[in-house]
């Protein structure tokens, strides 16, 4: 079911940012109207105060929105990978409402899956003071640090931005099927390393206890190309001593990856502005952000909520994601019954 590739892949997933940066089509803007369905749509569940998590999609009705949703769909998988929803009211509403509209939408997408060892289905993502490094189970979206370009977990993340912070922070998004078409047109070679196993920290949160997970970085699976990557925990798990070190081929293959997703017009940057959601395919699409900082008011600090979701319309998931932290729950979402 999984063979190499060792050819560039035509897909509408692999493109350039500064392609990308000319058009417009990968943004959505909601007009009044579905500004008043969803404001509507909040108030009843926050006026009928039903437990956040037990929300779903009938009880968070969106009629005007549900071709923006197809559309949307339809782009994560089998086109761009990605979209941007943009206008939420998120100023006008209370902390809990932002939570409600963002677990609402995303009732219309999709199935959330858990975030973390502890299953949490919407993870706040800001600056906690804490800093990489300090513990092992700290994750960079409790930092203000610049993120690397990484994949999440679940077909789809959303990330809502409620508030952004005082300077920098811009939201980075790079195809990796492009990445990948790149590196087999330069080293066709290094194109195979990354189709082998790496060794990945698994920063605390396997069901297993596993500390790291081993798998490739690029697996080709019925048809598609999906990459798994998340570059820093390749690095921290050659702190443990049963992890090979790295081989000069595979650090030669991480570099020549990072080098083209930092070549001019590789990459699309932008702003998150309150209001938005980006929503992107983790098979896919790689994203991150540039370092940021805040105002001194903690209540004020950049603030984004985020979901991971399984999509109706998921491509099929190799053997070796089943047991991953990222995918576990997706994997088994997608099992015929
Ligand atoms: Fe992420």
């Amino acid at each position: 079911m999984h063979e190499l590739l060792t050819t560039p892949l035509e897909d509408p997933a692999a493109w350039r940012g500064d392609r990308m940066a000319e058009r417009s089509d990968w943004i959505v803007t909601l007009d009044e109207t579905m500004v008043a369905e969803l404001e509507s749509a909040v108030a009843a569940v926050a006026a009928r105060g039903i437990e956040l998590f037990e929300v779903t999609r009938p009880d968070f009705p969106l009629p005007r929105m549900s071709g923006h949703f197809e559309t949307m769909l339809r782009e994560l998988e089998g086109g761009r990978g990605f979209a941007l929803l943009r206008g939420l009211p998120v100023a006008q509403w209370s902390d809990a409402e932002n939570r409600i509209a963002i677990w609402g939408l995303g009732t219309h997408l999709g199935l959330p899956v858990g975030q973390d060892l502890a299953g949490n289905l919407l993870h706040d993502v800001r600056d906690t003071g804490r800093r990489f490094g300090s513990d092992d189970s700290i994750r960079y979206y409790q930092t203000n640090h610049a993120i690397r370009l990484h994949t999440d977990g679940g077909d789809v993340f959303a990330l809502g931005c409620v508030r952004q912070g005082a300077k920098g922070g811009r939201s980075l998004v790079v195809s990796a099927v492009e990445v990948f078409n790149e590196i087999v047109r330069r080293r066709p070679d290094l194109a195979v390393v990354l189709q082998e196993n790496f060794w990945m920290d698994a920063r605390g949160q396997r069901p297993d206890g596993a500390r790291c997970q081993v798998l490739p970085i690029y697996t080709r699976h019925d048809g598609h190309l999906s990459i798994l990557l998340k570059p820093e925990y390749i690095d921290s798990a050659q702190r443990f001593d049963e992890v090979p070190r790295l081989t000069d081929a595979q650090r030669e293959a991480l570099d020549l990856f990072h080098r083209i997703t930092q070549e001019p017009g590789v990459a699309l940057e932008f702003d998150l502005r309150p209001g938005d959601v980006l929503l992107a395919s983790n098979h896919t699409i790689m994203h991150g952000r540039t370092g940021f900082e805040d105002a001194s008011e903690p209540t004020h600090g950049r603030h984004m909520l985020r979901l991971w979701l399984t999509i109706p319309n998921g491509r099929p998931l190799p053997s070796h994601y089943a047991d991953t932290r990222e995918y576990a729950q997706t994997y088994r979402q997608r099992m015929p019954a």
